[in-house]
């Protein structure tokens, strides 16, 4: 169970072979939750016209932001191609739906947007270079909104996070492209401290900052906007 130096490390491991089972995958793992720290995203989201989603992958949440914001061109940013591909042939029906196959942390779109979502990155990241590249990519008064799983802090829900991790873990065992991600996750998750992170970064940027714990602090999600 060992973290690599860089999570970003991880990121090929994770991700090259399971981009087809990933959208039940994070369902069944999560016991739903994912669809609802997704609407707790949504819910920051008004009447923005253009979206940028980092790490789209196959394109959950994707698709939620243009039913949620039809007018809106939204762009998705992914850098695993497999996940990529998925998410364009999944969402073809979407024309306010474009794709672009980049690293995050070296972003060159040459737009800015009214909003920059993204969900599960944060902990893969560096916050100096990532929240640079985005400011880089956003429209003053626009909103960063990241989420990303935390480690519990209260005893009882950190002993029941780590027995599910052994559960999983022994799962791995029968879903094999899942196993290096059932194995590497938890201590990733345990090492990040990327809510304090990113919060101190984008406050040293001048934005405002709010940030809102899930799920028995399971997940969280912070949301800075640029206010010049
Ligand atoms: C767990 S998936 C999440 C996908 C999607 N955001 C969702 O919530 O369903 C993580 C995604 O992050 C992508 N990713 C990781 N590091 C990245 C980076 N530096 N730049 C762009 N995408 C990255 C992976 O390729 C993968 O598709």
């Amino acid at each position: 169970m060992m973290i690599k130096e860089n999570p970003k490390d991880l990121v090929p491991t994770f991700f090259t072979n399971t981009s087809n089972s990933y959208d039940d995958i994070v369902h069944w793992t999560t016991f739903g939750k994912d669809s609802l720290w997704k609407h707790k995203i949504l819910e920051q989201l008004s009447d923005q016209e253009t979206v940028l989603d980092l790490a789209c992958g196959t394109g959950i949440l994707t698709k939620q932001l243009a039913e949620k914001l039809p007018q809106a061109k939204i762009t998705g940013v992914d850098i695993t191609k497999t996940y990529l591909e998925k998410a364009k042939k999944k969402l073809i029906s979407y024309p306010n739906i474009s794709f672009v196959n980049q690293d995050a942390e070296k972003l060159n779109l040459e737009k800015k947007f009214d909003c920059i979502t993204t969900s599960y990155l944060p902990k893969y990241c560096t916050a100096k270079i990532l929240i640079k590249n985005c400011i880089e990519h956003l429209n003053v008064d626009g909103k960063i909104i990241l989420h990303d799983f935390t480690y519990p802090k209260n005893f009882f829900v950190q002993k029941m996070w780590n027995l599910y991790f052994k559960l999983l873990y022994f799962l791995g065992f029968f879903i094999p492209n899942w196993k290096n991600v059932f194995v590497d996750l938890p201590s990733l998750i345990r090492a990040t401290n990327w809510v304090k992170e990113y919060e101190e970064t984008m406050r040293d940027y001048g934005m405002t900052v709010h940030r809102q714990d899930l799920t028995w602090g399971t997940s969280a999600i912070i949301v800075g906007t640029k206010t010049a």
